[in-house]
């Protein structure tokens, strides 16, 4: 097997610098007391991250030749939530960390009330992005995505998932709950990846199943190893403080089945992940790299 940071470090790189590139047109700080919620924003959304659901979405919209432009415009608004969601997450009132990305966080840098405001206006970018009638010709098409991607970002979706990370401390959740948890948190942001790609491409709802199988094993591996690297990971690697989780009383695969069984439980996912694009041919490989890279990366 080929090791999956050979065949992807590429297609990382290029998908980290388009998706700076268009933050930076994006996010001009305009000459006006409102420089400092862009000087954030900007200080987020640039530089630093994987970029790993902007590739999801554009693999995704490969399979079914999607014009790169249009791709790359749901990549940033998926980015965009994804932002929002971290600078949200290490506020004091969440997470409370100081470092992310290799960077002072938001509310460190600035202060509480422009991480609030950065968050918030990441959030109303990304439907802004896609309700655009540059993202897709289709009205019906940019409507699917904005009420996908409302979906996966709110109670039903990630919101909703912080919710139950933040009260796992006092609940106990047995492994469907957690897997629960996992799925909203996470998972729901990463199946939007997917399901964007089939929106664009117009692929009719029979023919989603795959897809959907693929994110969904995914986006719980995906946190799994998250969670494993808060327990075994460095945060020089990772950009962000480690070995948090467990005092902070956080309800995760590890802390329910240990470390070994979580490792193994990931594994398992990405097997299966790539086990449902079987009907694919080569045309999947970025996406079986990038199941690869969720478990096996360091950061
Ligand atoms: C971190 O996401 C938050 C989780 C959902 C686990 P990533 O690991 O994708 O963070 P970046 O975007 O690379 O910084
Ligand atoms: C955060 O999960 C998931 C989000 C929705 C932002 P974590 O709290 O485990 O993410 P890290 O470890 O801070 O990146
Ligand atoms: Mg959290
Ligand atoms: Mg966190
Ligand atoms: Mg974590």
């Amino acid at each position: 097997m080929v090791h999956a940071s050979t065949t992807l470090k590429p297609a990382l790189d290029a998908i980290g610098k388009a998706i700076d590139q268009r933050f930076d047109r994006l996010l001009p700080v305009p000459d006006d007391a409102r420089a400092q919620l862009f000087n954030a924003m900007r200080h987020a959304a640039i530089g630093g991250g994987k970029r790993m659901r902007p590739l999801l979405v554009v693999a995704a919209c490969d399979l079914f030749h999607v014009d790169r432009e249009r791709a790359l415009r749901v990549a940033l608004a998926i980015e965009c939530i994804h932002v929002y969601s971290l600078i949200h997450d290490d506020m004091p009132c969440m997470d409370d960390d100081d470092m992310r990305r290799g960077k002072p966080t938001v509310h460190k840098l600035y202060d509480e009330a422009t991480a609030v405001l950065a968050g918030d206006s990441l959030h109303a970018l990304a439907f802004e992005l896609l309700a655009d009638p540059a993202t897709h010709e289709d009205p019906f098409a940019r409507c699917e995505l904005v009420t996908e991607l409302a979906v996966a970002s709110g109670p039903s979706g990630m919101a909703g998932g912080q919710m139950m990370d933040l009260i796992a401390g006092d609940t106990l959740y047995d492994i469907g709950g957690v897997t629960r948890l996992q799925q909203l948190k996470t998972g729901a942001l990463i199946g939007f990846c997917l399901e964007a790609g089939a929106i664009m491409g117009r692929v009719p709802e029979a023919q989603r199943t795959p897809l959907r199988g693929y994110a969904r094993d995914l986006g719980l591996a995906f946190q799994i190893a998250d969670d494993l690297l808060d327990v075994e990971g460095s945060a020089e690697a990772a950009g962000k403080a480690v070995g948090k989780d467990e005092a902070a009383g956080k309800a995760t695969f590890v802390s329910l089945m240990g470390v070994e069984q979580a490792r193994t439980q990931a594994a398992m996912l990405i097997d299966q992940a790539i086990q449902q694009l079987h009907g694919f041919g080569e045309e999947a490989d970025l996406l079986r790299a990038i199941a690869r890279f969720a478990i096996e990366r360091d950061r």
